[in-house]
């Protein structure tokens, strides 16, 4: 039997319903209902209208009422498509030294950055890097973040990679938010690996990739393609091989150089993520693919480096997510909502372009059709903000939280 939840009144429900993918929204484009409810069955949402509406046409159905008292913004429960969250250690010295003048790359030359988190994460036992992707998952949660993609890539060896990802598996049922696992193996090379870069990659997709699919660890494989990581000509026989065993391609692209954002196009990735350093170039080069591009404003906080140039990308039609990139290095903080509010102020994105952009528009590049959106048939994935009007929301610059939290038609938070 079927369970009914007809929850309300909302002041105001923005559904993000038919929103475009790609280009371009001014905040008018945002659809609204007042006084709105939502009627959940089981896990989706069944319908939304205003709560009168519903509480007169739904008896026979007999929802469980949920009266609410006050001001509430309902909007979906947001998508982080791009984290690091499974990792072992701090690199809060790193920081220090970045902001005493050392460079990223300089840092990872000497030996800290990226190798000093896998250093300490192959420390880490299995069970522990789950407590530790659970801990930040709950953290994500509260905020609002109800769907979170996590990557290995601090492994960097055939069975410290698959420790990562068993531990990202484990994590999976003990958190009310879905995780999405990325296989990041083509992070760096590392530096105790007897080869060269191919021979890397070539022993990974070897022997991680059947791996991958037999215990259903990760259908998505991502590669930081980087002068300090690895080139387009060595990633490319890799991205071939996942994409002849059906993985979908992700790419860290232009962080500081560029070359990933023509890697992600030749492989038609369902995203290119960072794109600091992107010129025109590229910015045209995506715009013109289904291609999703994300923003990570916080390695651009983290680093004290520039903005994702987001708003030239949705001028010229591109798609635009915008996700934490939580991680131990590059973006320690990990607050979406606040990210996503300064990512706008540097950027001047309409708040419908911030909203699309931590849910439908994350969702896509992770491949769900069933969430990001309030509307008949979608996930039961919303947030409850106690204000009285969207705009509330990001003016607060993330000191605005969600009084409750729905997953699946239930209440988590
Ligand atoms: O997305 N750019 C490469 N990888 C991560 C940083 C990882 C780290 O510094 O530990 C990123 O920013
Ligand atoms: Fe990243």
């Amino acid at each position: 039997m079927a369970v009914y939840k007809l929850i309300g009144p909302i002041t105001q429900l923005i559904t993000l319903d038919k929103l475009p993918l790609k280009g371009a929204l001014k905040d008018e484009s945002l659809s609204s209902i007042a006084q709105a409810g939502i009627l959940i069955k089981d896990e989706h949402i069944e319908r939304v209208d205003t709560y009168e509406t519903l509480k007169a046409t739904t008896t026979t159905l007999q929802p469980e009422l949920i009266e609410l008292d006050g001001d509430y913004v309902a909007v979906p429960g947001f998508v982080d498509s791009h984290t690091h969250i499974c990792f072992g250690g701090s690199r809060a010295n790193d920081y220090a030294m970045r902001n005493a003048g050392k460079t990223y790359l300089e840092i990872a030359k000497a030996g800290g950055g990226i190798w000093d988190t896998v250093t300490q994460t192959r420390k880490a036992s299995q069970e522990t890097l789950t407590q530790n992707t659970i801990a930040r998952a709950n953290r994500h949660l509260a905020s609002g973040v109800t769907t979170i993609e996590v990557k290995s890539g601090y492994g960097l060896s055939v069975d410290e990679e698959l420790k990562m990802l068993r531990a990202i598996k484990d994590a999976t049922p003990q958190v009310e938010a879905d995780l999405i696992p990325t296989c990041l193996a083509a992070h760096i090379l590392p530096k105790d690996f007897d080869g060269d870069h191919a021979a890397y990659l070539a022993e990974i997709s070897e022997k991680v990739f059947p791996i991958l699919k037999e215990e259903n660890l990760a259908n998505r494989i991502d590669a930081f393609i980087e002068e300090e990581a690895f080139s387009n000509e060595v990633v490319t026989p890799y991205f071939e091989k996942a994409q002849e065993m059906g993985f979908d391609i992700t790419v860290h692209a232009d962080q500081f150089s560029t070359s990933g954002s023509e890697v992600a196009v030749k492989f038609n990735a369902v995203s290119a993520d960072h794109l600091e350093a992107s010129t025109e170039k590229e910015i045209a080069l995506l715009a013109h693919s289904d291609i999703v591009s994300t923003a990570l404003p916080g390695a651009s906080i983290g680093l004290g480096c520039a903005f994702t140039p987001a708003r030239q990308i949705l001028d010229a039609g591109g798609a635009v997510a915008i996700a934490s990139d939580w991680n131990p290095g590059s973006a320690p903080m990990g607050d979406l909502l606040m990210q996503a509010a300064i990512l706008g102020t540097f950027q001047k994105l309409s708040n419908a372009e911030l909203l699309a952009g931590i849910t439908y528009r994350a969702a896509y590049t992770l491949k769900l059709d069933d969430r990001g959106r309030l509307a008949q048939g979608y996930l039961a994935d919303f947030n409850l903000f106690p204000t009285h009007h969207v705009n509330e929301i990001f003016y607060h610059q993330g000191k605005l939280t969600p009084q409750q939290v729905w997953k699946n038609g239930k209440r988590v938070q």
